[in-house]
């Protein structure tokens, strides 16, 4: 499949920031053409910093990214007029309307009035920001303020669209909407970038996604394989009361409200579904969900970071 964004060993630290910090550190990654990727991580992992470098609006430290076969370092020119960009935080021009900031958008971006009309008006009846269309900017709620950002970016031309976290603070409605808009943006063929801390939406959306965390990439593939990359790939929940020793070695186990999740491989899973089957106790069992793998991953990540008992790193004041 043709590669849309290749970026390979991409490091990126920040000036002032502490030494040996980076906000990238070695990330290389392979978007294709013409699907939606997802992006996910905890704060601070670096999906915006990568978001940044590829759309040209940050120099990396070192490494090589090409978007659509063009460097970012010194073909900037080549990559801008391809690509569209909903930043994390962004504030459309606030003394425009909806209809205004969307249509001046599309003009900009060298689409004819035509057309450039066209577009605003099916993409506010996308969003359903038809009834706002004529309200200024600087009077809409957040979350309308954001569809309207969205509204600009899915109704370009642009053959990448960078979206990070373009449906943070949506309602649920909206939400899905947004999701729709992408789907169809993706139908066109176009390659889709989408961060989200919504674990729902980056598996119902993306082909293809990477877990970002601390500048690298930790597990990177459809979300259906990413299942078979970590220890645990099934989830079973016991609902009543259960020996908790005949769980424990059979794989991971925690307490929750009236029972037990545990966390195990296939043959386990089975095994501790028929045993509470067996004893009449309620249970259920399914595959690990994309929240229970990014809880696996990243909570060992976090275990490594943390200073050992006695040899902590902070000195006392
Ligand atoms: N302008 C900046 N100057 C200095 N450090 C920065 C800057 N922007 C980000 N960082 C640091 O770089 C690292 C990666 O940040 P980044 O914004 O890329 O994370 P993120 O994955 O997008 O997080 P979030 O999910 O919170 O949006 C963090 O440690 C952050 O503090
Ligand atoms: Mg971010």
């Amino acid at each position: 499949m043709p590669v849309a964004i290749r970026a390979q060993h991409l490091r990126k630290v920040y000036p002032k920031s502490p030494p040996g910090v980076a906000a990238l550190d070695d990330l290389t990654l392979e978007i294709p053409t013409g699907r939606v990727y997802g992006l996910i991580g905890r704060n601070g992992a670096g999906k915006t910093t990568f978001v940044r470098i590829a759309a040209t609006q940050l120099e990396p430290t070192a490494g090589e990214v090409t978007v659509l076969g063009y460097n970012v370092h010194g073909q900037e020119r080549e990559i801008r007029p391809r690509i569209a960009c909903v930043p994390q935080e962004s504030r459309p021009l606030y003394f425009l309307n909806v209809e205004e900031v969307v249509y001046l958008y599309l003009k900009l971006r060298g689409l004819d009035a035509a057309e450039a009309h066209r577009r605003t008006r099916d993409v506010l009846d996308e969003l359903s920001l038809t009834e706002y269309r004529r309200r200024s900017v600087s009077r809409l709620s957040g979350g309308l303020r954001r569809r309207a950002m969205c509204a600009m970016v899915l109704a370009s031309d642009a053959d990448v669209l960078f979206l990070d976290e373009p449906t943070t603070g949506l309602d649920p409605i909206a939400r899905r909407e947004v999701w729709e808009a992408i789907r169809r943006a993706s139908r066109e063929h176009r390659t889709i970038i989408l961060t989200t801390h919504y674990l729902d939406e980056a598996e119902a959306l993306s082909t293809r996604l990477a877990l970002v965390e601390r500048g690298r990439v930790m597990l990177e593939g459809a979300p259906a394989d990413l299942r078979a990359r970590v220890r645990y790939p099934y989830r079973v929940v016991i609902q009543g009361s259960y020996p908790r020793e005949d769980l424990d070695p059979l794989g991971q186990v925690s307490v929750i409200e009236g029972g037990y999740l545990i966390f195990a491989r296939e043959a386990e899973a089975r095994e501790i579904a028929r045993r509470a089957l067996e004893r009449g106790v309620r249970v259920s069992l399914g595959p690990v969900s994309l929240e229970d793998i990014f809880l696996d991953v990243v909570g060992r990540s976090i275990e490594e970071e943390a200073p050992s008992e006695d040899g902590g790193t902070e000195a006392e004041a």
